[in-house]
């Protein structure tokens, strides 16, 4: 994937995604710098709820509108998330986001032929940075916040959260915050990720463990297969 690709594509966008990409070297790993402090609501009440109504709209609405089209146009334009071109986000995706100026100031990106598939979680809390060509199976939730179990406040803490190119997740699986999955590797369905996976790598169970390796050449496909109707 070409991070000037990708910067003339969100210069369409308005510029305000480029914090997105802030942090990956050209043609290095993904990296996933974020915010250190404690994140959450803020704003005035009237600006909490419009947040309140913004995420019904998206999550519940615009989430089962059964149109790639409408939905991307959505995700782009209303929430300032970055879609490379011939990307997907299915019907069912619930965003977990505090507004759209929190989603631009940490960045989300979902990068060129990704295929994000039905009713999966995409936790936009704290920074969200997902490569080229990766597949992410039916229901795989991805958190990249928690919460400080030891302070009083119970504060919610950033995690934000890489997946390199050609990563595949398998169906169910949990990826924790703070994680970057590396180039192809694999998450089989309802892992739990709680660590760095290395490039390549395929990872099963809960917590996920190594169970093997991918041969590099199987990590170089395109996915662009046509977006389907309906979905
Ligand atoms: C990751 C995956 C591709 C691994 O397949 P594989 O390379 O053929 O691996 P194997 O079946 O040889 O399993 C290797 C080991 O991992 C274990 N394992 C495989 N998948 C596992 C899973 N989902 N959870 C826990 N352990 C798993 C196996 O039990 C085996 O352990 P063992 O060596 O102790 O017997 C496959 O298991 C998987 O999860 N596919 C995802 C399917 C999916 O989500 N489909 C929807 C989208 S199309």
């Amino acid at each position: 994937m070409s991070p000037r690709v990708r910067l003339s594509e969100l210069d369409t966008l308005g510029g305000v995604e480029t914090e997105a990409l802030v942090g990956r070297p050209p043609n290095g790993p993904l990296s996933a710098p974020g915010p250190t402090t404690p994140i959450g609501y803020r704003g005035t009440p009237l600006q909490r709820f419009c947040v309140r109504v913004l995420n019904y709209v998206t999550n519940y609405i615009v989430a089962h509108v059964p149109s790639f089209t409408l939905r991307h146009l959505w995700y782009r334009r209303v929430l300032g998330i970055g879609l490379g071109r011939d990307a997907g986000v299915y019907m069912g995706a619930y965003v977990w986001f505090f507004g759209p100026g929190q989603i631009r100031r940490d960045g989300v990106w979902i990068g060129r032929n990704t295929r994000i598939n039905r009713n999966c979680t995409l936790d936009a809390r704290s920074g969200l940075t997902i490569g080229d060509n990766v597949s992410i199976s039916p229901e795989v939730m991805i958190l990249a916040g928690s919460h400080n179990v030891n302070d009083k406040r119970f504060v919610q803490v950033p995690g934000p959260i890489a997946i390199e190119d050609h990563v595949w997740i398998g169906a169910r699986a949990t990826i924790l915050p703070g994680v970057t999955l590396g180039r192809g590797s694999v998450i089989a369905a309802g892992s739990v990720v709680t660590k760095d996976v290395p490039p390549l790598t395929i990872v099963a169970g809960v917590p996920a463990r190594p169970v093997g390796t991918r041969d590099p050449g199987g990590a170089q496909y395109t996915l662009d297969e046509p977006l389907p109707l309906f979905e």
